[in-house]
């Protein structure tokens, strides 16, 4: 048998998938493509997370997008985080050339052309579907790791949730959070220590600190309501393709606090939205985070843990987690441990530094007898990598150089005419558009300082006056007659009791949703 004919059986075999799968590409052997010796991914093993680096503009995010496209024909929605802003193009057709002709005859996979149903989703002020979610879905623990507290800190940010909690205070924006600390070190002081002990102003210093720090960060965009539903990420249209939910992050690259909050809460709250699935035919969700780097490279290390946590939990519930990021090294060990599928394009070798992590790399691929690992991944073409999956049993697959196949739809952005389109059409855009902002811990608070303060000039004044009239009748005046006040008819409290339903709703929930909690104690 020649060598070519041997690789072809050995990658067919490798490759060959009982059930459904999705189809990356064609392998490759000497730097030919080798027709017919398909790639196939399992989409039984799409929950075990993955890795697509690569050296710039070597082919990595063309290949996110070819890997949202092949889900979404199988009916499997994503969620892709697009720092770059350069995927939207995958709502719209792409356009056929002699280069994907060339590489598709050599692969001998069909090529057509198509454009996909698209969400765009954002977190700041860009037209789209608004993603937001509350202080209180947070939970004081999550809260407190996005703040980079310490245990004494985390410790009052969990009885400042419990005091809103028991006083019914919906926590929604950072206006709220802040108002009550400020309340429970100024006015409600004497009431927090009555019933939860004393607070040290120095701790709660360091944490409106660092919410402020959060704020100028762009994070009061983020928080409030109408808090998104991660339900509606898992939609299909009409024909029965996923939905590809293009997140923009464009103005986010300069704010990893704040791109490494939103993705830990969104994960979190996919991770405690979606029921257990066990072993499941294909994944429910798919979630791409291209520039993973951002999250990874000024997370704390509990941070870092909860990512690590998260990552392992999810899988469970039926939802795979791609990272897309230049140097494979960005991702912090623990988490590369658990990627099932890798797909690295072509690393550059510059520096000393740049060969190390090159061979670190290749000790972290299966060995082959068909490839020098380490020369192979400084070789590779533009929309070429080597790649190892899991097949269907959860067994890695032979590794293979892959040209992969080229996307259907438009590897360019849209235009604004597009984008607004696109966006006129959404069933979401309209409902989370709503700004509301319901009567929460910042209204009640001020509401009550301001009754307090009321009540204490009322009774100032009953006192002064009757004094004034102690010394115009006498001493014993208004013991037996009732003092003329100008303030009788008025009751002493006119205290609101009514609490908006959105606010009891999330008030109620706080602890129960405070995910990060619920992830702890399963990881005990
Ligand atoms: N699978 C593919 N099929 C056809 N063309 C491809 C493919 N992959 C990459 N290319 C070509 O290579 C170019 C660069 O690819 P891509 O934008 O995916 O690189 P990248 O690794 O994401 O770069 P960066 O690090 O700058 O984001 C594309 O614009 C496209 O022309
Ligand atoms: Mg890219």
């Amino acid at each position: 048998m020649s060598k070519k004919d041997d690789f072809f059986s050995h990658i067919s075999g490798g490759y060959s998938c009982k059930g459904d799968y999705i189809v990356l590409g064609g392998a490759m052997l000497d730097g030919e493509a080798v027709t017919d010796a398909h790639i196939r991914i399992a989409l039984k093993s799409l929950n075990r997370h993955g890795l697509i680096a690569g050296a710039t503009g070597t082919g990595k995010t063309k290949t996110l997008q070819v890997l949202a496209e092949q889900l979404s024909l199988k009916g499997i929605p994503s969620l892709v985080m697009d720092v770059k802003g350069d995927l939207s193009g995958v709502a719209r057709p792409g356009s056929e050339n002699d280069f994907i002709r060339d590489r598709h005859a050599k692969i001998n996979l069909p090529y057509s052309t198509m454009g996909f149903p698209v969400e765009l989703l954002t977190i700041s002020e860009q037209n789209g579907v608004r993603l937001r979610a509350t202080v209180s879905e947070f939970g004081p623990v999550l809260f407190s790791r996005i703040l980079d507290l310490n245990d004494t800190q985390a410790g009052i940010m969990s009885i400042i949730f419990k005091y809103c909690d028991d006083n019914q205070l919906g926590l929604i924006d950072l206006k709220d959070i802040r108002k009550v600390i400020q309340y429970l070190t100024g006015e409600g002081k004497e009431e927090l220590e009555k019933e939860y002990g004393a607070m040290s102003t120095a701790s709660t210093g360091v944490i409106l600190r660092k919410i402020i720090e959060l704020e100028q960060q762009g994070a009061d965009r983020f928080f409030g309501e109408e808090s998104f539903d991660v339900r509606d990420l898992m939609r299909r249209d009409a024909s029965g393709n996923g939905y590809i939910n293009i997140i923009r992050l464009t103005d986010i690259q300069d704010k990893p606090k704040l791109f490494s909050t939103f993705m830990l809460s969104l994960l979190a709250e996919v991770y405690s939205t979606m029921p257990e699935r066990g072993d499941q035919p294909k994944p429910e969700l798919v979630i791409f985070i291209d520039e993973a780097h951002l999250i990874f490279s000024q997370a704390s290390k509990v941070l870092l843990e909860q990512i690590e946590t998260i990552v392992k939990l999810i899988r469970s519930k039926g939802v795979g987690v791609y990272f897309i990021t230049q140097n494979p090294m960005d991702v912090p060990a623990p988490v590369l441990a658990q990627l099932g599928l890798k797909v690295q394009h072509a690393l550059r070798a510059f520096t000393a530094n740049d060969r190390k992590d090159i061979r670190l790399t290749a000790e972290n691929f299966p060995i082959s007898d068909y490839y020098r690992t380490e020369e192979t991944i400084t070789s590779l073409g533009t929309g070429e990598a080597l790649v190892t999956a899991l097949n269907e049993k959860g067994i890695p697959t032979p590794l293979a150089v892959v040209m992969v196949r080229a996307p259907m739809s438009r590897m360019d952005i849209l235009t604004p005419d597009e984008i607004s389109s696109i966006n006129s059409s959404s069933q979401l855009v309209a409902r989370y558009s709503r700004v509301i902002d319901p009567d929460s811990a910042a209204e009640m608070l001020e509401r009550k300082i301001r009754e307090a303060e009321e009540e204490r000039r009322e009774a100032e004044a009953r006192k002064a006056e009757q004094k004034s009239y102690e010394r115009d009748y006498g001493r014993d005046y208004g013991r037996t007659t009732r003092t003329p006040t100008r303030t009788s008819g008025r009751t002493p409290s006119r205290r609101r009791t009514t609490t908006h339903p959105v606010v009891k709703v999330l008030t109620s929930a706080t602890f129960i949703r405070g995910v990060m909690g619920i992830l702890t104690k399963a990881m005990k």
